[in-house]
């Protein structure tokens, strides 16, 4: 299932040479009459992207140009892998740089390859001796679970098929991963969690993992991992359903940048909870009207069954709250209303205090993985006004939706607890160079970046 581009060196590697925009007329201008001419003859246009096969007097492939639109632009590259022909390639790209443009390829070169044979393989990327190998190999490889995981349907990543996948990782770093299952969830309080899940054949479970050195400042994730969400007895139409085996993507993302802390070996104190769970439809499910007693107190009136992940997250944050992290964050495909704001390629971020949410800002442009901050606007709070109960999980009014299910969120979260929530696709409707149709981790890159400055700070 994970493939991750490998780093077997060759003699006869194809150089490519990466050329900025800016600087192409200066390139162009020291080639030789037959290059000059060949890049006439084919109708090259320098543009991002752009790349061209050259070939030697005798017709062998001697060199590869790509463009790229600045230092910066590491999707340049990205189409490449599935591009070029099959064969060993060097990138001939600053030191400085090397490591996003070898991250980008490595995406780039990802197949989902569980149900059908691959066409072809991607076009092998040697990198140098030089380059920060664990990392860029621990980067795609974490978003390669991601994208894995994701795009298994349901039917073989449910509820226990994910926790066999957070015990693997667990176990490959020496994690402690404890699962609370099916009706044990109502004997520990974890009422909203079981509610959710338990019209499925697959329990609904609280994944725990804890990993990491006391000393060391404590962060905890939180995922929502509903692994179909057909909208519970609110049932989603069809076109909405089709992609809902993503709904777990949250739970997912979670999974992956524990793996890459754990396998950069961080100087952090993990803690990640998944409540993982199938929102079905049977007999038992969960209604339209009812109120559940939530682990923090807090009763919740269910005014949509479909509304599911903010409840199940509502369990899990307070647990995660109840030993005090010095950081939270959750990760949710939790709204439409999230997409309508920004559309699919944008996550959503909100947070509670203003100095992480700059920082984390600032690793999403550095990592070209962008995040955009919207608001805890308290106003908004109203509209989750419930009659007979604390709040209501559906919001009065269909507009700011996702403000409004980041104010639900909230009310589980002590304003002194810094905390980030990310509202996201996890899905890609369209390929892009690097980033192919599909299952997507978006935002992670970002996030490692931000916490391996935030875990020395
Ligand atoms: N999983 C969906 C949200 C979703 C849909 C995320 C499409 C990404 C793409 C979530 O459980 C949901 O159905 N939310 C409802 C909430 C509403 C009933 C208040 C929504 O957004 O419509
Ligand atoms: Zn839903
Ligand atoms: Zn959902």
């Amino acid at each position: 299932m994970l493939t991750c581009f490998n780093t077997v060196s060759s003699s006869n590697s194809t150089p490519i040479t990466v050329i900025q925009l800016n600087d192409f007329d200066k390139w162009l201008a020291n080639q030789s009459i037959q290059i000059k001419q060949w890049l006439t003859t084919t109708q090259f246009c320098a543009k991002s992207g752009a790349f061209c096969l050259l070939p030697d007097p005798s017709g062998k492939l001697s060199l590869v140009i790509c463009c790229i639109a600045d230092a910066d632009d590491l999707w340049g590259v990205g189409a490449l892998p599935f591009a070029l022909p099959e064969g060993d390639y060097l990138l001939d790209i600053p030191e400085i740089n090397y490591s996003r443009f070898a991250i980008a390829w490595g995406l780039g070169a990802y197949q989902f390859t569980l149900y059908k044979k691959p066409s072809r393989p991607p076009a092998n990327l040697v990198l140098p001796a030089t380059c920060q190998l664990a990392e860029i190999n621990n980067l795609v490889s974490s978003i390669y679970y991601v994208r894995d995981w994701i795009n298994t349907p349901t039917d073989n990543m449910g509820p226990s098929e994910f926790a066999a996948e957070a015990v693997k990782i667990g176990k490959e770093f020496g994690a402690k991963v404890k699962q609370i299952v099916g009706d044990d969830l109502l004997l520990q309080n974890y009422a909203a969690i079981h509610a959710v899940g338990r019209a499925s054949d697959d329990a609904p479970r609280l994944i725990d993992i804890r990993w990491g050195d006391k000393k060391h400042p404590k962060l905890t994730l939180v995922g929502k991992g509903v692994c179909f969400d057909t909208g519970g007895l609110d049932i989603k139409p069809s076109s909405y359903m089709a992609l809902m085996k993503k709904d777990m993507g949250g739970a997912a993302h979670t999974l992956g940048l524990a793996r890459m802390i754990m396998q950069a070996q961080l100087p952090i104190q993990l803690r990640v909870l998944m409540p993982v769970v199938e929102n079905a439809i049977a007999g038992n499910a969960y209604r339209p009207g009812d109120v559940i007693r939530s682990r923090k107190g807090l009763t919740i009136e269910i005014g949509n069954t479909d509304a599911e992940g903010r409840v199940v997250l509502a369990d899990a944050l307070a647990e995660a709250v109840s030993d005090k992290p010095d950081l939270l964050i959750d990760i949710a495909t939790l709204t439409g209303a999230a997409r309508v704001a920004l559309g699919t390629e944008l996550p959503a971020m909100f947070a509670n205090n203003d100095d992480i949410a700059n920082a984390a800002i600032h690793h999403a442009q550095r990592q070209q993985d962008p995040v955009w901050r919207l608001p805890l606007f308290s106003l908004y709070r109203d509209m989750l006004n419930s009659t007979i109960a604390d709040i209501n999980n559906d919001s009065a009014s269909s507009y700011g939706g996702a403000i409004a299910a980041a104010l639900f969120l909230k009310e589980f979260v002590p304003d002194d607890i810094p905390w980030l929530h990310f509202d996201l696709m996890a899905w890609n409707l369209k390929a892009r160079p690097g980033r192919p149709q599909g299952g997507e981790a978006m935002g992670l890159r970002a996030l490692f970046s931000y916490l391996k400055a935030w875990a020395i700070r």
